[in-house]
């Protein structure tokens, strides 16, 4: 089968389309002929080497984090009430291996859910790792009705999901944006919208009411983070990061005991400059990484089809020109999710 692939560790010129083996569904597995593969700023981490020293891959890899399909094969175990062949589906891959971006994908059904019907199933490919990232940190801040939170980078795959998702909470919304941003944002539901080209966070005055006392950050920067973040918030105000400076803990279900003893240690002396800012103004910052959930994403898939959950596509390339669609990702000025269209025989 074809497959996008990373030949080595490097830039956009070890990507490639390559011939692999159509895999086989083990026990408790679904096999899924690929409809759409979603993109996201991860692939272009992998590709170069991020995680080399954590988990390595064995090259050529098959890229991919998240991607749609139709079911062509269940493996043992699998419930014939839970999936059955033909079934339209979504899934952000396994953690351990990366491959949606094959042909024909092989993933544990518990973490595989049904596509949003009202969608095309090529725009759904955008839908698992942005959305269950969304969801994920708005737990972790225990967002509720009533809150006040900022999002910060508003506009992307992952904060037009989050906007969505905290105004569906009851939340009130604040972001940021730059101006070619804020109709996105405004269209995704956000309160209020911050210009970062031209406003700062800490002197922020809200058009209505209190400022956030929760933070989720999607847009990154230590010195930002520092500098106007931290001190936009109360004491007692909690940042939840998926995009700034990493905290000690985050690799601990994945490495070996004594690995993550050392890279932890890493993780706390190159965090300092954060975590040593937030305690000084008694904010708690701890970054996460999303996991793969069948069940958040059958949730997320629920919430499009009952028209509360839009997925923001920015734009959408066929295999072919796969290159031009790492090429938008990786101009970091997406508005919403990129994603390839396969050909369906
Ligand atoms: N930890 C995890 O598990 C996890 C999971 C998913 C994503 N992430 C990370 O989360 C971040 C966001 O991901 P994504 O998929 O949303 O990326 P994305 O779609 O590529 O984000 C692009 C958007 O970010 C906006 N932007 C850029 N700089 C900004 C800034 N300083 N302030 C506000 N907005 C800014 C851009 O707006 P303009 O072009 O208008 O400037 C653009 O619309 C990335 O760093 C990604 O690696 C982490």
């Amino acid at each position: 089968m074809d497959a996008i692939a990373y030949t080595a560790y490097g830039g956009p010129e070890v990507t490639s389309i390559e011939t692999f083996p159509i895999p086989q569904p083990g026990p408790e597995e679904v096999q899924v002929r690929t409809v759409g593969s979603g993109l996201n700023p991860i692939d272009k981490h992998q590709r170069g080497g991020a995680f080399k020293s954590i988990m390595p891959y064995q090259l050529p890899v098959i890229a991919g984090n998240e991607f749609s399909g139709h079911i062509t094969a269940l493996g043992s175990g699998v419930d014939g009430s839970q999936f059955a062949v033909g079934d339209a589906v979504i899934c952000r891959v396994r953690k351990d291996k990366m491959d949606g971006m094959g042909a024909y994908v092989v993933q544990p059904a518990s973490i595989v859910a049904k596509a949003p019907s009202s969608i095309s199933l090529v725009d759904a490919a955008g839908l698992p790792l942005a959305g269950l990232t969304a969801l994920q940190v708005l737990d972790r801040l225990d967002v509720k009705a009533g809150d006040r939170v900022l999002i910060t980078g508003g506009s992307g795959g992952v904060g037009l999901f989050a906007i969505q998702l905290a105004k569906i909470r009851g939340a009130y919304v604040f972001t940021t944006a730059s101006s070619a941003g804020r109709p996105y944002v405004e269209k995704a539901g956000a309160d209020e919208v911050i210009d970062y080209k031209t406003e700062k966070l800490a002197s922020y005055t809200p058009k209505n009411g209190q400022k956030w006392t929760k933070v989720f950050d999607a847009a990154g920067g230590e010195q930002t983070m520092i500098d106007d973040v931290i001190p936009s918030l109360q004491p007692g105000g909690h940042v939840v990061s998926v995009a700034g400076v990493m905290t000690p803990g985050i690799f601990d279900t994945i490495l070996p005991y004594w690995k993550a003893v050392l890279v932890n240690a890493m993780l706390r002396y190159k965090a300092w400059s954060v975590t040593g800012a937030a305690a000084k103004a008694d904010v708690k910052y701890e970054y996460i990484f999303m996991r793969p959930d069948g069940v958040e994403l059958a949730q997320l898939a629920k919430y499009v089809d009952e028209g509360k959950l839009k997925v923001f596509v920015d734009s959408k390339f066929s295999l072919h020109d796969f290159k031009k669609a790492f090429e938008q990702l990786e101009s970091g000025r997406s508005k919403g999710k990129v994603v390839i269209e396969w050909p369906q025989a």
